[in-house]
């Protein structure tokens, strides 16, 4: 039988719970990536992959995930290690959670970056910079920012001591409080915005770009455009790297996984979605480009802001909601190596934390110096940011999802993930889900890449 505590804290309650995997996964890649990676591949067909990987692959490796964590109580790669052990399996798997590791500090190092441009544009909107911009004025506004190497490094090094903070006093305590109130505000604010591009965007087209998928706009980008969607999916559910585990690990044993994960799986596509329709409808007005690539909402919102009545504050209280969203993702991108160096390494959680997050603040000086300075240095074609971007969100999680999804659904025995899941093993929703992370999950990742490398 497993343990029913963690030495690093548990949550308060169910609800705690809830609120502190939908802080992961509501974040910067609902509101700034989801719109620009749909755009990059024409809207709707991207849209409609995405939401199909979340319902039949994202939701059954969430389970999976958080059940993995709950019985093992520990740092993922212990977790993996203590789990195989128990089920008389290699001890190799604990593989699957350095591989969580690498991908967590890839995603932070580029994601804080990305979370300055986030903290940027707070005093931008509040100082009325905004006000009567046009397209060409909110690009070259942008443009520099990210031209400008050490005011990056000064967000990006904020963003880090902010993030690293909060996980060396322990993420049970102070997380829930703050995402209690700011994330439904941060819903309430995108569903005033797409209240506002319906009146002064283009509300019907933007509407249209989203929902109606023409797969033969995709041409020979087809692979790609499964791959991209089924990455985002991946990306925006926190899945694949550990974090939603090591959250789980802090769920005491009697709550649901099943009822959290549809509620948590739920609130991240519809602020996603919520995102897609506040921001399409003002591109496609105003002439821009959806697939102008990761400026798309910095370039996009301020002509928004900068237009309506009230835009200064509106837009400083935006852009300060998502700080936090992406505050409370960062925050779950840095827990797992901090409770491995404090399991395995003995280090207090304050110092542990400090070094993650201090490899972490150098490793993204690499990407906020491929924006500019580094702009010619390539590494398969693509600067460090992209690199670690593409590297991550489209191999690393999905292979780390598959992996769980094959330990939860092959290694273990059946006695134990229905015993933690809460479900008999004859009930539907057991079996539901073991057909889905033994073959349809697992399956499915696996011609997204063979597809995409060209293979079939
Ligand atoms: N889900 C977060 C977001 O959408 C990012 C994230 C990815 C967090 C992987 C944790 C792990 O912003």
């Amino acid at each position: 039988m497993s343990s029913t505590t963690s030495i690093h804290g548990m949550w308060s309650s169910r609800l705690a719970f809830i609120l502190a995997a939908t802080g992961s996964a509501v974040g910067l890649g609902n509101v700034w990536r989801f719109p620009y990676t749909a755009g990059e591949y024409g809207g709707g067909a991207f849209v409609l992959v995405y939401l199909l990987c979340v319902a039949g692959i994202g939701i059954p490796i969430m389970m999976a995930e958080i059940m993995l964590g709950r019985r093992g109580r520990q740092s993922p790669i212990n977790t993996m290690k203590s789990l195989a052990r128990e089920e008389g399996s290699s001890p190799a798997w604990q593989l699957l959670g350095w591989m969580g590791i690498v991908a967590g500090f890839l995603i932070l190092s580029f994601y804080s970056v990305i979370a300055g441009w986030t903290l940027a544009y707070v005093f931008r909107a509040g100082s009325g910079l905004f006000a009567g911009a046009d397209a060409a004025v909110a690009q070259a506004m942008f443009e520099g920012l990210v031209s400008d190497p050490e005011r990056l490094l000064a967000w990006h090094t904020i963003f880090m001591v902010m993030t690293t903070l909060v996980v060396a006093r322990g993420v049970a305590s102070g997380l829930e409080s703050a995402v209690r109130w700011l994330m439904p505000a941060l819903f309430l604010l995108l569903v005033v915005m797409v209240f506002y591009a319906a009146e002064a965007g283009d509300f019907g087209s933007g509407f249209a770009y989203m929902f109606s998928p023409d797969f033969g706009k995709l041409g020979s980008r087809f692979g790609e455009a499964l791959l991209s969607a089924m990455g985002q999916a991946f990306f925006s559910l926190s899945l694949g790297m550990g974090a939603i585990m090591i959250y789980g690990s802090y769920l005491n044993s009697r709550a649901s996984i099943a009822q959290n994960v549809i509620i948590i799986a739920g609130m991240d596509t519809l602020v996603a979605l919520l995102a897609g329709l506040a921001i399409f409808p003002i591109v496609l007005a105003n002439g821009l480009e959806p697939g102008s690539g990761p400026g798309l909402i910095f370039q996009t919102l301020p002509i928004a802001f900068g237009q309506m009545p009230g835009g200064a504050l509106f837009g400083a209280v935006f852009f300060i909601l998502l700080v936090f969203a992406a505050w409370t993702s960062a925050i779950s991108l840095l827990e797992p190596i901090t409770a491995w160096l404090v399991e395995n390494r003995g280090f207090s959680r304050p110092r542990a934390a400090a070094l993650g997050g201090s490899l972490v603040w150098l490793l993204g000086i690499a990407c906020l110096l491929s924006l500019n300075v580094w702009s010619d240095v390539k590494v398969f074609g693509k600067g460090f940011l992209d690199l670690f971007d593409y590297l991550t969100a489209n191999v690393l999680l999905p292979l780390g999802g598959v992996l769980i999804a094959i330990f939860a659904g092959w290694i273990m025995r059946r006695a134990s993930s229905a015993d933690e899941l809460g479900f008999t093993e004859r009930s539907f929703v057991y079996r539901l889900w073991l057909l889905l992370v033994r073959f349809v999950a697992p399956a499915c990742v696996i011609i997204v890449f063979l597809n995409a490398i060209g293979l079939i």
